[in-house]
């Protein structure tokens, strides 16, 4: 048994070899674990794997080994415990923004009447600063809004769960900063537990209570789990002038440029068991 809320053990993620060519493994002896309510970011050089953990964490995609144990129950497949936003916002084009909303808390809550779901929905949109857009389709919608919204629907279904892959990417800096801003209100209204994917260093140092750093692949390994330990709550124009700041964000740097690599090097000698190495700044 265990005590975390989410639990990864020895998992593993590999395309079998062709002909002459071996078997892609693409990450192996991934261990890690996130407590109830925690916001976890994932930071790596693209091509590493951190995609395809977050969709086996969703149940969409399949371990090659190992497990992954969500409140006690093993995941083997996708569940509405688990809510997920990708990048290119999955709205349904043909219902309006609150309809988009109204679908997934509808399926979520069968019983519960046409008001309530509406009441509940409108909450999330007020949430993400939407209100006075909800009858609009996602085509009349800006990207940012759209992702707005998606934000605001994984959010209203309450999953134990939500997984997040660089939900931001396709945005500008400043809507990036805005839609940022909300999404810290949104979750420390819901303490969901929160596991997602970024490519941003500041942004991560913004969001996360940790971000697990994920060195390169082929063989990519979850390297070191960086506490993030600047108070909440955080706001954007103020998480700069905290001490621990530019120590966190030089040491995320520093790893992306430097360290990354040489995790790939020392991959013969990997103890199957290794937990990420814990980085602290604070005293
Ligand atoms: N069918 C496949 N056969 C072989 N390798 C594959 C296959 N599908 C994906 N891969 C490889 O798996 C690796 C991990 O992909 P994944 O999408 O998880 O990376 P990522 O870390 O999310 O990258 P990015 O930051 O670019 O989104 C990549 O190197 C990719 O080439
Ligand atoms: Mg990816």
């Amino acid at each position: 048994m265990t005590a975390h809320f989410l639990e990864v053990q020895g998992l593993k993620k590999s395309y079998p070899g062709k002909g002459k060519h071996p078997e892609a493994v693409i990450f192996e002896h991934a261990n890690f674990q996130i407590e109830k309510g925690e916001f976890v970011c994932v930071i790596g050089h693209s091509g590493c794997g951190k995609s395809t953990i977050l969709n086996i964490l969703a149940g969409l995609d399949e371990a090659s080994d190992g497990v992954v144990i969500m409140d006690g129950k093993e995941v083997s497949g996708p569940s509405l415990e688990r809510g997920v936003v990708f990048q290119n916002y999955s709205l349904l084009p043909w219902r309006t923004a609150l309809q988009n909303i109204t679908f997934a808390v509808q399926a979520r809550w069968p019983q519960w009447s046409k008001d309530q779901v509406v009441e509940h929905s409108m909450k999330y949109l007020d949430l993400v600063g939407l209100k006075g857009a909800e009858h609009r389709k996602p085509s009349e919608l800006s990207g940012g809004m759209r992702q707005r919204v998606s934000i605001a629907r994984a959010f209203a279904t309450q999953p134990q769960m939500l997984l997040m892959d660089e939900p931001f990417g396709a945005l500008d800096a400043l809507t990036r900063g805005v839609i940022q801003e909300e999404l810290i209100k949104i979750w420390s209204e819901s303490k969901q537990t929160v596991f997602m994917i970024t490519h941003d260093v500041d942004e991560a140092i913004l969001l996360s209570d940790r971000i697990l750093l994920m060195s390169n692949g082929p063989k990519a390994q979850i390297a070191e789990s960086v506490e993030v330990s600047i108070p909440r709550p955080r706001k954007r124009t103020e998480v700069i002038h905290h001490d621990d700041y530019y120590k966190i964000r030089n040491h995320l740097v520093d790893f992306l440029v430097n360290r990354s690599k040489e995790y790939a090097r020392d991959q013969e000698e990997i103890d199957p068991n290794r937990q990420p190495t814990t980085v602290s700044f604070a005293r």
